[in-house]
């Protein structure tokens, strides 16, 4: 019988990205992969450290596991990415019945990692160039078990850049569309890791140095993925807009790569995530405008309207910078959406600092926010220099104001949509699909159009992977709810 693996993801693109190559590793090695942890002899979390949240929930769910694992001794449990970066040989300590630990970096060998734990051929003595573990507790070899496995990347003040770098790196391109829940859809990554350190952020850390990939893979890669079927990439990088790749003579920027990419057949639509204020080049716009394939959609997070906030948080921007380069997207592309992230309740924030956040929300108009509360992350600048002093309760207070004047926005910018037909690509069906009956013609199906706005409809699964037209005949501040033409 083949092994089954089970894989939960958490976090952000990059994760689901890593998890569907690390899939595509496993089954070409034989895995099955199967859609509950009770199926499976193979249990891995592809996991985030950006908030405590995205840690404890990770945390409450290995702690689940104990039992099973207790009864099946031979099922093998792993945690990998941003989490098993940043707590690495602590895992254990706080779960021991985990198996093994994998960074984001090391995922490209993760086959042969969970091979080496079921032949019980895993003893991993301690490179000694980890460092201390976060919060300087001691990296303790004595509670290692010959049955554990900790394979992550170069601690980042731990050596030369150029070695830091290639532990922080997987190339496996072995994907396959019948990874993703919409073979139509691919996530390429253009850049690993992040140079910014802004004072809240554990991305660099876990994530390593900043590595633009050369824009000939990547365009290969696309080429590959166009024939394969996929209408839609999406770029990753966590400064995207920031990509450069000068291994070839001339400098490729993210505008230069995106007119490569447009040229490619069967691509129909280009976007990218996430953009840094400062990178917001003209070049880039004017691709934007020019190229049709190129959706009209930014996601480039503010974070704050306030200049101190900014200023401690270290995002390298002024509000009024922040609004000049609004003005210069609305200017290129009127029909632009635009969308962001703030962080709420940030180490000091007054409410006279907060009230200039909610009026840059009410002015900028954003497409959406994302919201979060403020998180301290072990190993930050701001958790080095600033004590975390907005109490949970004003940051919730904080989060639902800012929430409740975005949400208002969403509905009036919506309205216009009523009556209107857009051109959707069909994601799959919603999740009011799931409770009905599967052999039903016609079923709730999910789609986006080029502004990213979410547009449900009745109609048959076919449509799946499809660019149709729909008319909208209802809306809320989320969502558009279309009639097929
Ligand atoms: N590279 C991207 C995304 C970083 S993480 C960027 O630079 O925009 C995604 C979002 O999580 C951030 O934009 C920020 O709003 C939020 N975030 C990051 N660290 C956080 C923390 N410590 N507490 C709360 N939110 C955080
Ligand atoms: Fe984190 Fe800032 Fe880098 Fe984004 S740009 S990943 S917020 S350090
Ligand atoms: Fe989380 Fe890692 Fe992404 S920390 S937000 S999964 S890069």
């Amino acid at each position: 019988m083949p092994h089954r693996v089970y894989i939960q993801t958490v976090g952000c693109q990059m994760n689901v990205l890593d998890s569907e190559l690390a899939a595509a590793d496993l089954m070409q090695v034989g895995y099955e992969l199967v859609h509950s942890p009770r199926e499976a002899d193979t249990i891995l979390y592809n996991t985030c450290s950006v908030r405590q949240h995205a840690e404890d929930k990770i945390y409450s769910a290995l702690g689940r596991l104990k039992p099973l694992k207790q009864k099946r001794p031979d099922l093998i449990i792993g945690v990998m990415g941003c989490m098993a970066q940043k707590d690495r040989d602590a895992i254990f300590r706080r779960a021991p019945h985990v198996d093994l630990v994998v960074g984001p970096g090391q995922l490209g060998r993760l086959p042969e990692f969970i091979d080496r734990v079921r032949r019980g051929d895993n003893l991993s003595p301690l490179p000694t160039d980890f460092g201390p573990a976060p919060g300087g507790e001691p990296v303790a070899r004595a509670v290692f078990q010959p049955s554990k496995l900790l394979e992550i990347g170069l601690d980042r003040a731990s050596g030369r850049r150029k070695d830091i770098s290639e532990s922080f790196k997987t190339f496996n391109v072995n994907r396959t569309a019948a990874m993703r829940s919409v073979p139509h859809q691919a996530l390429v990554r253009i850049a690993f890791g992040c140079d910014r350190f802004c004072a809240y952020c554990v991305v660099p850390r876990v994530r390593g140095p900043e590595q633009n990939r050369p824009a000939a893979e990547i365009e290969e890669e696309v080429r590959r993925l166009a024939d394969g079927g996929c209408l839609e990439i999406t770029l990753l990088g966590q400064t995207v807009n920031g990509y450069r790749d000068d291994s070839g003579g001339a400098t490729v920027r993210l505008s230069d790569l995106l007119h490569r990419l447009h040229e490619i057949a069967g691509i129909r639509r280009l976007k990218f995530v996430t953009n840094h204020p400062n990178y917001m080049t003209d070049d880039l716009l004017a691709a934007m405008r020019d190229l049709p394939k190129v959706s009209p959609y930014l996601h480039v997070p503010a974070q704050s309207g306030a200049n101190e906030i900014l200023r401690r948080m270290k995002r390298g921007y002024t509000v009024e910078q922040y609004r000049e380069m609004l003005e210069r997207i609305r200017e290129k592309i009127p029909q632009a959406a635009v969308a962001s992230d703030f962080i709420v309740g940030f180490c000091g924030e007054t409410e006279e600092e907060f009230q200039q956040t909610v009026e840059l929300v009410r002015t900028a108009r954003f497409k959406n926010s994302f919201i979060f509360k403020y998180s301290s992350r072990p190993g930050t600048k701001a958790a080095e220099l600033y004590a975390d002093d907005i109490s949970e309760e004003v940051k919730r207070r904080r989060n639902n104001e800012l929430l409740a004047v975005q949400n208002a926005i969403c509905l009036e910018d919506n309205q216009p949509y009523l009556g209107r037909t857009v051109e959707i690509l069909v994601e799959g069906p919603s999740k009011v699909a799931r409770k009905q009956p599967p052999g039903a013609a016609t079923v709730q199906l999910v789609g986006r159009t080029v502004h990213d706005r979410i547009v449900v409809f009745d109609g048959p699964r076919e449509l799946i992977g499809k660019i149709i037209e729909v008319t909208i005949e209802k809306l809320d501040p989320f969502t558009l709810f279309g009639k097929l033409l």
